[in-house]
């Protein structure tokens, strides 16, 4: 079924590649994204783009009847949120406060949420289920279980059907959407960087960790996949409940690992240099998404690392030559 929805952040990187796939699906897709970090040319051709805030711009479209909104538009420092908590509490929480109101308001339907693994803070089981306890280490990561705990009671008291998503680490590129912050913290873009030569060099944060090489171990997940698993959260959204789901491929990669994939994908050296641990950083992140598979039958069709990092490899080398 064809649904009339609204897209927050879909400037950015992974509500552009959700935006680009919802439109080749047949919905009709308005973006609202107020270009704090997303890029105007970022937002899909077949999208109809409104610059604004996330609350506010979208209160303002709800009027003209939706089905449903997709709520990625979000601070999303680790490092940040714990100097300016403010920015998180207020960007985050404030905002998808305002936006459940006027969701409700104007009687919208579906919400699919953009939440993550920073909800679990350091897992005391690997992979990590749903049912794992929720005890943050980080402002972000609070700010976003809030919103969670926040549409659970507004799908029981007013009959939302909401979806929360739970992104473990999200990589690779679809087409030309792919990740260019101003501001970029996450690995597999770094080290790219050194294989462009815009950087000299990879730091790895911390090789004392308790893994099989010392540095901490990630779930990465393809940005596609993940936007699929967005498609089939909105079709399966059901009035009065809300569904979270882990979403991650459930095998874990050291940095090393990383590292010596995007070496192999991009034929560069990489130089790496030992650096100490980065505050916050637990040492594995592995996602349990049995949930996701049974109940929305989602299928990752790009596990493999050496796929997802060629993704962001073709992505960054065609934006280079553009
Ligand atoms: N790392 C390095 N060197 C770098 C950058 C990162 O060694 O220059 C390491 C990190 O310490 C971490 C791993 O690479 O061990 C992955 O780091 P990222 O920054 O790419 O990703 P995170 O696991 O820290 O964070 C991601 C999301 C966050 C989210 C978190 C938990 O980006 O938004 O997963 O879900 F909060």
């Amino acid at each position: 079924m064809a649904l009339k929805l609204i897209v927050t952040g879909g400037a950015g990187y992974v509500g552009s590649v959700c935006t680009a796939k919802l439109l080749k699906a047949g919905h009709e897709v308005v973006v609202v994204d107020d270009l704090s970090t997303g890029h105007a040319d970022a937002v899909p051709e077949g999208a109809r783009f409104v610059e604004g805030d996330a609350a506010d711009a979208t209160a303002s479209l709800l009027a003209e009847g939706f089905d449903g909104v997709l709520h990625f538009a979000a601070k999303s420092l680790v490092g940040e949120s714990m100097s300016d908590p403010g920015k998180y509490w207020r960007g985050n929480v404030f905002t998808a406060i305002r936006l459940l109101d006027a969701m409700r308001e104007h009687g919208t339907a579906r919400l699919v949420f953009s939440s993550t693994a920073a909800t679990y803070g350091e897992p005391e089981v690997s992979p990590i289920p749903e049912t794992a306890p929720t005890q943050p280490t980080n402002t972000y990561g609070a700010s976003k279980l809030a919103i969670d705990h926040a549409i659970t009671s507004y799908a029981r008291a007013h009959g939302l059907a909401a979806v929360s998503l739970r992104y473990f680490n999200v990589a690779g590129a679809y087409g030309r959407y792919g990740e260019r912050h101003t501001t970029e913290t996450h690995l597999i873009p770094l080290v790219l960087q050194v294989a462009t030569g815009d950087r000299d060099q990879i730091q790895i944060f911390g090789e004392d960790y308790p893994t099989s090489d010392g540095t901490a171990v990630r779930d990465y997940i393809h940005v596609a996949d993940l936007a699929d698993a967005h498609l089939l959260a909105v079709q399966h959204a059901t009035a009065g409940e809300h569904r979270i789901y882990n979403l991650g491929n459930g095998t874990g990669f050291s940095v090393r690992q990383v590292i010596e994939t995007c070496r192999d994908v991009t034929g560069h050296e990489i130089p790496a240099v030992a650096a100490p641990r980065r505050a916050g950083d637990p040492a594995v992140l592995v996602a349990a998404s049995d949930r996701a598979r049974e109940e929305l039958g989602w299928k990752p069709e790009h596990a493999d690392l050496h796929d997802i990092v060629s993704d962001a490899w073709h992505f960054t080398e065609k934006r280079r030559r553009a």
